[in-house]
This record gives C-alpha cells, sequence and structure tokens, in this order.
C-alpha cells in the first residue's frame, strides 16, 4: 500500500462525546470546584512556571541545544486527512512566521488550509500578549467560538502564541472557557502533531506550556503566505527586559541561529525566487551575541548582501545593539534596504532610564547622527509608548520634540499598557487614561504630519516598487512597497505581480503613495 491509499483507508475516530454541551456545562461544574493549585496540577503536563524576573534574569547564556532531527512520526501523517485548519494570527511577525510553521506541520499532517471559520476541523488562535487590547480581541474571540463548538463537537480549539505562556490566561481558559480543547506554548510548537493527536483523543483540555527555553529547532515546515516575500528568523527569544514589556517572558532568553543555517535558508529562498526577504528576532541586532564565535549581525548581513535576492530587510533592531560593524556593512547599500525600523519608546531620557532602555535621548540622536552620516538617504521609523507610569507633560514633549528633531517618516504609537508579570506593572501611575489618550492623539498628529511631508517628497520622483497584489480597495489597482517600505498603488497589468518595477508618484497621501507604471520588471542591483 502505498502512501496515498494508506492515509486514505485510515478511519479517523474520535472520543469527543457528540453532546458536547452537556460535556462542556459538566466540565465547567468541576472546574468552579477546583482550587487553582489543583486546576494546575491537573491540566498541566509539564513544567509552568508564572512570568518570574528573578528567574528570568539568571537566564543562562549557554545551553541552547539546536535539534536538526524534526520529524513527523508515521502516525500522525494523515491525521488530518480529509480536514482543513485555519489559524488566526495576532501580534507582530514573528507570531505570523510561527503560524507559517504551524500551517507547514498541519499540512504535513494531511490537513487542508481554509480561510472559512465554519469549514475548519482545526482552529487555531495564534495569541499577542503586547497590550491589554491585544489579549482582549482574543477572549472576544474565544467567546464567539463557543456556539461553532456546540454544533461541531469534533472541532479542536487550540490557542497558541504568547498569550498562551501567561499563567494568567491559562487559568482563565481553563476556569470560564472548557469549549477550549488545546493550549500550546511557545516553545512547544514543534511538538503540534502530538498535541493535535492528544486534543483529538482526549476528552479533557490538553496543556502543554514549557517555560524550558533554551532550543532552536530547525527543519521545520513552512507554508509561507505568498512567494514574493519571506519572513526568516535568526535569532529568538530577547534578553532586554525593559520594564515595560512582557516578551522576554513570552519568548525566553536571546538564541540565535547559527550562521550557515541562516544562509542556507535565504540561499534557498533565493533559488525558489522570492524577492524580498525579512530577518526576525525581537531584538534582532543582539544576534550571535550568544554565539560561541565572534559573529554579529554586521558579519551576517554582509554574507547575506551577496546572496541574489533584490531586498533584505530586519526587524527589530534595538538602539542599544546597533553597532558600528553593522553601519557599515549597511552603507555597502545593493540589497540592503535602506530603511531602518529603530524603536525609541520615549524622548526622555528619564523615561528612558525607567523603561531599562539602557540609553539616553543624546545616546540615541548620536546613533542617528552616525547612521545618517553613513547612509544619507537613510529612512527612520520607530515605535513610541505615551503614558508611560508618571510621565509628566514636560517628559512627553520631550518624545514630541526627538520626533521632529530625528524626522522620523512612520512611527507606531501605543499607549502604556501595564503587563501582569513585567516590573512597571506593579508602580503607581499618576497618568489618567484621558491624558494618556489626549498625549496619543498629540503624537498622532505629529506623526502623520511627519509622514505626509515625507510623502510629498516623493512626487514627480520615480520609485521601484516590488508588487505584491490587487489593492484591497480596487482590484484594477495594483500595490507594493518601495525600499523604504512606502505603500505605492498603481494601474498595471497583473503580469507585473511579484516583479520590481518602476513607478512615477503622481500624488502623495499621509500614508501612500499613487503612482503611475514606467516600466515592467526592473533589473535590480
Ligand atoms: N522587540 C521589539 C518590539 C517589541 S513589541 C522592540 O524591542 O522594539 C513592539 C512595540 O510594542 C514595542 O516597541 C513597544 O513600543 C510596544 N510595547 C511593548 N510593550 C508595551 C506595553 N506594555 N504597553 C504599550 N506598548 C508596548
Ligand atoms: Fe520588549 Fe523589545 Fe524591550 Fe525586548 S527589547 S524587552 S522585546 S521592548
Ligand atoms: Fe505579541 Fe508575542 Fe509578538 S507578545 S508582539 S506576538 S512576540
Amino acid at each position: 500500500m502505498n502512501e496515498k491509499q494508506r492515509l486514505e483507508s485510515e478511519q479517523i475516530t474520535t472520543t469527543h462525546s457528540s453532546d458536547v454541551k452537556s460535556e462542556v456545562d459538566e466540565n465547567l461544574d468541576r472546574l468552579k470546584n477546583m482550587s487553582s493549585d489543583e486546576l494546575i496540577s491537573k491540566y498541566f503536563q509539564t513544567t509552568y512556571e508564572v512570568p518570574d524576573l528573578k528567574k528570568a534574569r539568571s537566564r543562562r547564556k549557554k545551553d541552547v541545544d539546536i535539534h536538526y532531527d524534526f520529524d513527523i512520526a508515521e502516525e500522525f501523517r494523515g491525521l488530518g486527512q480529509g480536514k482543513k485548519f485555519l489559524i488566526r494570527t495576532y501580534g507582530c511577525q514573528m507570531n505570523a512566521h510561527d503560524t507559517e510553521v504551524m500551517a507547514g506541520i498541519l499540512m504535513q499532517m494531511g490537513y487542508a488550509p481554509t480561510e472559512v471559520t465554519e469549514e475548519a476541523d482545526i482552529i487555531l488562535l495564534n495569541t499577542c500578549a503586547i497590550r491589554e487590547n491585544a489579549e482582549n480581541k482574543v477572549f472576544g474571540e474565544i467567546g464567539h467560538l463557543k456556539p461553532l463548538k456546540l454544533e461541531k463537537p469534533d472541532l479542536i480549539l487550540g490557542v497558541c502564541g504568547c498569550m498562551s505562556q501567561e499563567e494568567s490566561v491559562v487559568n482563565r481558559i481553563l476556569k470560564k472557557h472548557p469549549h477550549i480543547d488545546l493550549i500550546f506554548g511557545t516553545h512547544n510548537i514543534h511538538r503540534l502533531p502530538n498535541l493535535v493527536s492528544e486534543a483529538q483523543f482526549s476528552k479533557e483540555m490538553v496543556v502543554e506550556v514549557w517555560s524550558k527555553e533554551g532550543d532552536i529547532i530547525e527543519n521545520l515546515p513552512k507554508a509561507r503566505k505568498g512567494k514574493i516575500k519571506a519572513w526568516v528568523n535568526i535569532m529568538y527569544g530577547c534578553d532586554k527586559f525593559c520594564t515595560y514589556c512582557i516578551v522576554p517572558y513570552t519568548r525566553g532568553k536571546e538564541r540565535s541561529r547559527l550562521p550557515e543555517d541562516i544562509i542556507q535558508e535565504v540561499r534557498h529562498l533565493a533559488a525558489q525566487g522570492y524577492k524580498e526577504i525579512t530577518l526576525l528576532g525581537q531584538n534582532v541586532n543582539a544576534y550571535g551575541k550568544d554565539l560561541d564565535i565572534d559573529y554579529r549581525l554586521g558579519d551576517l548581513m554582509d554574507e547575506l548582501r551577496k546572496i541574489d535576492i533584490p531586498r533584505i530587510r530586519f526587524t527589530t533592531s534595538h538602539p542599544r545593539d546597533f553597532d558600528d560593524h553593522l553601519i557599515e556593512v549597511l552603507a555597502k547599500g545593493g540589497n540592503l534596504v535602506d530603511h531602518i525600523h529603530l524603536p525609541v519608546q520615549s524622548g526622555s531620557s528619564d523615561i528612558l532610564r525607567v523603561m531599562a532602555r539602557r540609553y539616553t535621548r543624546e545616546d540615541y540622536l548620536e546613533l542617528v547622527r552616525k547612521i545618517r552620516a553613513a547612509i544619507p538617504n537613510v529612512t527612520l521609523t520607530t515605535d513610541i509608548i505615551v503614558g508611560f507610569p508618571n510621565e509628566t507633560e514636560e517628559q512627553f514633549q520631550e518624545t514630541l520634540s526627538l520626533v521632529e528633531e530625528v524626522g522620523f517618516e512612520a512611527a507606531y504609537t501605543y499607549i502604556y499598557s501595564p503587563r501582569e508579570g513585567t516590573p512597571s506593572a506593579r508602580w503607581e501611575d499618576n497618568v489618567s487614561m484621558e491624558e494618556k489618550k489626549e498625549r496619543l492623539q498629540r503624537l498622532n498628529k505629529l506623526v502623520n504630519e511627519k509622514s505626509a511631508e515625507s510623502m510629498k517628497n516623493y512626487v514627480g520622483k520615480t520609485v521601484k516598487v516590488l508588487v505584491e497584489g490587487e489593492s484591497k480597495k480596487d482590484p484594477d489597482v495594483l500595490s507594493g512597497y518601495t525600499e523604504k517600505s512606502k505603500l505605492v498603488n498603481f494601474r498595471a497589468p497583473k503580469s507585473v505581480i511579484g516583479q520590481i518595477v518602476e513607478v512615477k508618484i503622481v500624488n502623495a497621501k499621509t500614508w501612500t503613495l499613487d503612482g503611475e507604471l514606467v516600466e515592467a520588471a526592473v533589473e535590480v542591483n
């Protein structure tokens, strides 16, 4: 019997009761009478720890195990035959890329992708914990999915991603949302085949959240979204411990992939015809710090730029780890784009100190000066938090003046959101929400002005656009991004999708540009 026949002949049975409603109610009653400790000892199959700053800080640099032997056991292949999966992704590019990995694994198990919720046999919510509103969205979705689960008892509902690394979230799901079948953490993605299989055959919620964080799993399958742009993880985790941020707890310690593994992946993507690579890491320019060899992001970029791929970006860099060698390499240009996303968070040295960012306003401005000296045409964008605990009006003004001084062309702006388990969440805060919202509005007004100004400069100029597809608003219009990440809309035949073309800009809006096709297929480099 060949593999296909074997898969077709396999009968998948599940032990889910057909009367899932009474099962859910029963579960709920049992859960209500259990203490938190009982719940945890009952449901946690592996070690699970609350985000603990002291413990997290004592993480050791070494002890990173790299596994090259990922394989999906024979018993799990075919488990999804004739079935469909859907993954809802929240959060950053890292999460979006994890979704590609999970999709790759599920497809190797025989599942087919679907975008239609009602059609799915397995739905995973790949969650983000960065701010409260990100979490609220997920809890809203968990609630929305309940009727579907009642209708389709065999549906597997899973919660993964950063929220599942938080104890409070897991407890809340255990207590209030027993219709969820599976919870797994960011360190457990490679365990998906076992977990899905367990969830399919178990009556109880399957929870596997490892706080173990020292591993790198290579050779995971990836079902990449699209054939034009690709993400490549170069490192995982974050050791910066900014006082407001949950990421070091949800993603574990900094650990770099080996240069040869990254270079091989990028070469492979180039050979497949991808046009743009974004190197990913939570603190991407800490790359190499944990390796035994003296090799940093600058060295990696210097090797990658020789690969025949038109555009290479990286995100997100931390000002503190932006070294001179990296600047020197970026200045070589070529396929290394002249756009750097460099989160500043605040323009006040006092706020930066309590955020534990480990640089001052002056340090940041000095770094910007060095970058501009080496790459005169560089575009800088940033992230900013307003309303950090006890931020004064004067300190906020310093943020506004920094935005002016640097001339950021775009910024992601956020109201500070206290995250349980982080140091700043325990601090008193004398700034009202009303004040924070008002500051955000003022900041956004300035950021919009800066963006609009930078966009106006493009009118009459010709730019290279990597065409990604039809524009969201009008299928007759195509859209794509410039090297500096400006979104350009223009009319052209669909045959240019996936190519880099020259477009003359005729109109500028605050965040987008309108243009006319000058020439199809630009020679790159
Ligand atoms: N690793 C990246 C991105 C982290 S998350 C970096 O260090 O820059 C993306 C952005 O979310 C951060 O840059 C920060 O501006 C914002 N952010 C993180 N934690 C936050 C919190 N608790 N409240 C509000 N914004 C936050
Ligand atoms: Fe969070 Fe970024 Fe700071 Fe790391 S460097 S703790 S990811 S804000
Ligand atoms: Fe969110 Fe986790 Fe990314 S908290 S921003 S999905 S690393």
